[in-house]
């Protein structure tokens, strides 16, 4: 079957608040679900934004709220019978993806990109399987272990340094950077200590000695599949810091880069944006892991792209044209709260806008620590170079502090 078979065919697009309207839910409504709110209020659709805390930044944007917890199948499943919406858009990893699998299984809604993606990509074990062993993707050397003595013995075999990660968590939490059998203890403790359910089994990788890694952002829609011009990053504690677009390589590397994401997301299926993770050396290009949605590293297609990701997102759900043509080189520079606290105001906000081709998002939320992303520095410039540093700038010159 051809993609635009499988992708199906557009929706009739109407009024949100009346029975002619599509229902968007979006499970997790942080600041990537707060740009896709608005892509897809723009065009008139209602939106209800889920999260575990109240006024989370989708939610301060979108028609309804709700609170409550997403792990929770019995919850879930509730208030999407309640609710009724056309599409379930999952935000964040931490769902209730088996819950996932019978709403759609029961045709209440269409889940983005597939129930089945939600629940493959939200376990590194699941993930990885099918990367590596179903598709012969190149991955870093890696094995699982739900014991201490069961890490040890892979990570022997596996070598130093090598990493551990609970299978399921993200944003660098319970994960370890090993250098020597000493460390393995103590990666234990923490990955069992981090991870987000109950779950004692981990992942432990071999380093890859990469050159760089990227992002290649992909959308499925409804006339097939699109890649984006890849976006560089730098990582710090397993969260990143700075990205920018497009991120130089060579050009076998750039089309391995694209094959290799054709292949998951394929695998994958249905339509949206994923964020394919590679590392890159020279021509040679291995699979780190895939975000079913928009990528926090993405943030910089908010002035790099005609259509940003969250743009591309809406559109693709919607079964709608895309493109993924750039407008300008650009770059992105997190905006970390910096002290533990309730409510922030920032300083500097002018400072960082006086710069021309500089944008700002702050992204309100309402409780603030040392390290929570709480806005984004976005800048233009002729080349990345002049984009980074306007863009670091820009992040630096606003200073937020406890009211
Ligand atoms: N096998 C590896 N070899 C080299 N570097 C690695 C490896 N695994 C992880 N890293 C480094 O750590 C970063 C975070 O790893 P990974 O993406 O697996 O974690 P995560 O918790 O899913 O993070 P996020 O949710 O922010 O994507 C990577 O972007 C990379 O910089
Ligand atoms: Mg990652």
């Amino acid at each position: 079957m051809s993609d635009a078979v499988t992708l199906g065919t557009p929706l009739t697009l109407g009024t949100p608040l009346s029975p002619a309207g599509v229902k968007v839910m979006l499970l997790g409504s942080g600041e990537l679900g707060k740009e896709v709110v608005i892509e897809l209020q723009r065009l008139g659709v209602e939106t209800i934004a889920v999260d575990r805390y109240a006024n989370a930044p989708a939610q301060q944007v979108a028609h309804r709220a709700h609170v409550i917890d997403m792990t929770d199948a019995a919850a879930l499943r509730a208030l999407v019978e309640a609710e009724r919406p056309h599409f379930i858009v999952p935000e964040i990893e931490a769902l209730a993806t088996a819950e996932l699998l019978e709403i759609e299984k029961a045709g209440l809604a269409t889940v983005i990109p597939t129930a089945r993606a939600a629940h493959i990509t939200m376990n590194r074990e699941r993930i990885r399987r099918l990367a590596a062993e179903e598709l012969g993707l190149p991955t870093s050397p890696y094995a699982f272990a739900s014991s201490l003595e069961e890490l040890q013995a892979h990570a022997a075999r596996i070598g130093y340094p090598c990493f551990v990660k609970p299978v399921m968590s993200s944003s660098g939490k319970g994960q370890s950077r090993l250098t020597a059998p000493e460390d393995v203890a103590t990666a234990w403790a923490k990955a069992l200590e981090a991870g987000r359910v109950r779950e004692t089994r981990v992942i432990v990788e071999g380093e890859v000695a990469f050159d760089f890694e990227i992002t290649q952002l992909t959308v499925r829609s409804v006339d097939g599949t699109h890649y984006c011009e890849p976006i560089g990053h730098v990582q710090k504690d397993g969260d990143y810091v700075e990205s920018w677009q497009p991120k130089p390589m060579s050009d076998a590397a750039r089309t391995r880069a694209r094959e290799m994401a054709g292949a998951v997301t394929g695998a994958l299926g249905g339509r949206g944006i994923f964020g394919v993770e590679l590392f890159v050396k020279g021509d040679e290009v291995w699979f780190s892991e895939v975000s079913p949605r928009p990528h926090d590293t993405g943030l910089v297609t908010l002035v790099s792209q005609y259509q940003s990701e969250f743009a591309l997102h809406a559109r693709a759900i919607l079964g709608l044209p895309v493109t993924c043509d750039m407008c300008a080189p650009g770059a992105s520079a997190v905006i970390y709260g910096g002290v533990d606290a309730g409510p922030l105001q920032f300083d500097g906000v002018g400072e960082a806008l006086a710069e021309p081709g500089t944008e700002l998002r702050l992204f309100g939320k309402p409780q603030s620590y040392v390290k929570r992303r709480m806005g984004v520095a976005l800048a233009r410039g002729s080349d990345t170079v002049e984009a980074r540093a306007r863009a670091a700038r820009a992040a630096e010159a606003v200073k937020p502090r406890p009211l």
